[in-house]
């Protein structure tokens, strides 16, 4: 790689002259002094990054300055209302004990954008301060992988709604004390977008945005390495062009991945995430991260030029859109999942490991993974989040580790076969209701799909259920980080089996989990005698007792080993008292003996029920229940 720039490289007062000339903008005009300071704080980093990626091409210089003029003119128009969001100084603002996720389909939730503005008074029942709605930008249909292809960044869905109802959702949201999330599918445009069309139809410019190839030969040299996604869509990485090249595709056939060795393509995708930035978006879920850098002789996923470009994209942010944060979407190896978390380069993560081991805890009834999981790989830096779930709108894949399990004497392969055969209801007494996703044959791979709901048994047994949907949510919402429901679980909503008979949705399995809107469900949350009503009471009483537990904010925790092989512990530090959570993964009674629990002063409260207990008398805790205690420890008691 090129030796990065040093910032001498760029005298930064004579580029952002440059620039403001470019950009026709004159020294005076509205807001540009807080561009210019920003400019010399952050314009440095960007150029040193941008030299790293792009410093050996002929046009590099040209397309850094060109990607300033863009962010220049980006904060011009930036509206005022935001700019008062970026001059806030509650950056922090996501380690807050009171932030409380959603996330849905615009159209199987609420038919269009003007439907969910109709829904902010239930989601301000439910608590919600962070609302993440799927893709909604223009996708061909029915082939969009629900909106995943997307063939214009700027341009909402027709059936949706349109740009200007999208800023005006953003602001009453705004208004109502929830931030917006949206995608930023930046890995691949569908093969509808301009660009892509351009390419199909030999323009050689456009064909440099993707990565295509005239024959073959490159295409089975990448593949040498390059694990399959959708493998039950296409084989290998690549599709044939109808004029006979080779484009990659990592997903779909229709989604093409971009190529960013292209400077001119991080230049333009740069100007999409501004435009997104400026309609009122808070938070971009950066999608499908690990795979957005391709390197010959690599498994092109993770590679360390996609931590450049993610630093890249985040200094072009705080020039012109400061208070945008990034969400990772890495569902890969757990320490690949870290690399990515780092307040220079997203700031939020989906929490992949703790889904699945929320799953794999559930069906083993032994709590061993995920503790060791919560012990080494839950603690992130300062000014980071996790985003923790139960589930998502995507399939479960089992993400741990070999190398972990092994050291617990568990065969990693043997295991996931297991679980999927759990999942699916082929193991003799699961509860699960799940489905499979890209089973593959060769690989033995395969991943699942489900509602929690149905994951849970709920079809089947409805007490149980409702405690495990309640014990699998007590976790995601206390180990530290936003707690994200997928909207409809809250009240227990089950698989949909018609899915195949949507157009388009027929070989892909995930839909089953992603169901219209339940709204006879929804018309029972407040009826404590149905599995909605306490599934909902549940959920609020999680909401609120982590509301009023500042031990609860932010990340940090600290193991407990409760000596039970099926009750989860673990401690989340406050001032002077702590909350020490346990969750009985186990459908039978079990006990954490009082020595067990000697570091700490008897009296404790439950602050989910207000009661006090006893720790003396040790805990006993029913089948599937769980509970967080605020205790004092001992040792700060003394001193
Ligand atoms: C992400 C999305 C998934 C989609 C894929 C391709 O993983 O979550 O739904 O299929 O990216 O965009
Ligand atoms: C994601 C993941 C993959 C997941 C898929 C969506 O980016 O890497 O494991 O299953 O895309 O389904």
């Amino acid at each position: 790689m090129p030796e990065p720039a040093t910032a001498d490289h760029f005298d930064s007062a004579k580029v952002l002259t440059a620039v403001a000339e470019k950009a026709g903008i004159r020294p005076g005009d509205r807001d540009w002094a807080d561009f210019e300071r920003r400019f010399h704080v952050h314009f440095p980093n960007l150029a040193r990054l941008f030299h790293a990626l792009y410093g050996s091409r002929p046009d590099f210089q040209d397309q850094l300055i060109s990607l300033a003029v863009e962010a220049a003119r980006s904060w011009q128009e930036r509206a005022a209302e935001l700019k008062i969001q970026d001059a806030e100084s509650d950056g922090g603002w996501f380690e807050s004990n009171r932030v409380l996720g959603g996330v849905c389909y615009v159209d199987r939730y609420a038919a269009d954008l003007e439907g969910v503005r109709a829904r902010i008074p239930y989601f301000k029942e439910l608590g919600l301060t962070y609302l993440h709605l799927m893709p909604l930008f223009l996708a061909p249909e029915p082939l969009s992988d629900g909106g995943y292809a997307v063939s214009s960044y700027r341009q909402v869905n027709p059936r949706l709604g349109t740009m200007q109802q999208l800023r005006g959702l953003a602001a009453e949201l705004r208004a109502n004390g929830i931030r917006l999330v949206v995608d930023f599918v930046f890995n691949h445009t569908s093969n509808e977008h301009e660009w892509a069309r351009k390419a199909a139809d030999g323009d050689t410019d456009f064909s440099d945005y993707y990565w295509i190839f005239p024959d073959r030969r490159m295409p089975d040299a990448f593949e040498q390495n390059v694990r399959e996604i959708f493998p039950e869509d296409h084989p290998g990485s690549f599709v044939q062009m109808p004029d006979g090249r080779w484009v990659w595709a990592t997903f779909h056939t229709y989604q093409w991945d971009l190529n960013y060795s292209n400077p001119e393509v991080f230049r333009a995708m740069a100007a999409e995430m501004l435009f997104l930035a400026n309609q009122g978006i808070s938070i971009l879920r950066m999608d499908a991260v690990a795979f957005i850098w391709k390197k010959l002789g690599t498994p092109c996923e993770n590679q360390p030029e996609a931590h450049t470009l993610l630093r890249a994209f985040n200094a072009v942010c705080r020039l012109a859109a400061p208070s945008l944060l990034f969400k990772s979407e890495a569902i890969v190896h757990p320490d690949e999942v870290a690399l990515y978390i780092d307040p220079a380069e997203c700031q939020l993560s989906y929490n992949p490991l703790q889904m699945a081991l929320i799953w794999e805890s559930m069906a083993t009834r032994n709590v061993s993974l995920l503790s060791q999981a919560l012990e080494r790989r839950h603690n992130i830096p300062p000014g980071t989040s996790w985003v923790n779930y139960v589930r998502s709108h995507d399939d479960i894949g089992w993400t741990f580790g070999d190398e972990d399990a092994a050291e617990l004497g568990i065969n990693g392969f043997d295991h996931r076969r297991f679980l999927n055969s759990f999942y699916v209801n082929r193991f003799p007494g699961s509860f699960a209701r799940g489905v499979p996703f890209q089973d593959n044959p060769n690989t033995g791979d395969c991943r699942i799909s489900g509602t929690t709901a149905s994951l849970c048994g709920l079809e089947d047994d409805s007490v149980q259920a409702v405690d495990r949907i309640l014990l699998a949510h007590s976790v995601a919402f206390s180990t530290g980080g936003i707690p994200l429901l997928y909207l409809g679980d809250e009240v227990g909503q089950l698989n949909d089996y018609e899915y195949a008979a949507e157009e388009g949705h027929e070989a892909d399995s995930r839909w089953v989990h992603r169901p219209h809107f339940p709204a006879e469900r929804y018309a029972r949350r407040h009826d404590p005698s149905t599995p909605e009503g306490a599934i909902f009471a549940g959920l609020r009483r999680m909401t609120d007792a982590r509301a009023s537990a500042p031990e609860l904010a932010g990340t940090r925790l600290i193991p407990f080993d409760t000596k039970t092989p099926a009750v989860l512990g673990y401690q989340r530090p406050g001032e002077g008292t702590l909350i020490l959570a346990l969750a009985n993964f186990s459908e039978h009674p079990q006990i954490i003996q009082a020595g067990t629990l000697s570091g700490f002063a008897p009296e404790a409260v439950d602050i989910l029920s207000g009661n006090t207990v006893n720790l003396n008398n040790g805990i006993v805790l029913r089948g599937l229940e769980y509970t967080w205690l605020r205790v004092v420890p001992v040792n700060w008691q003394q001193s």
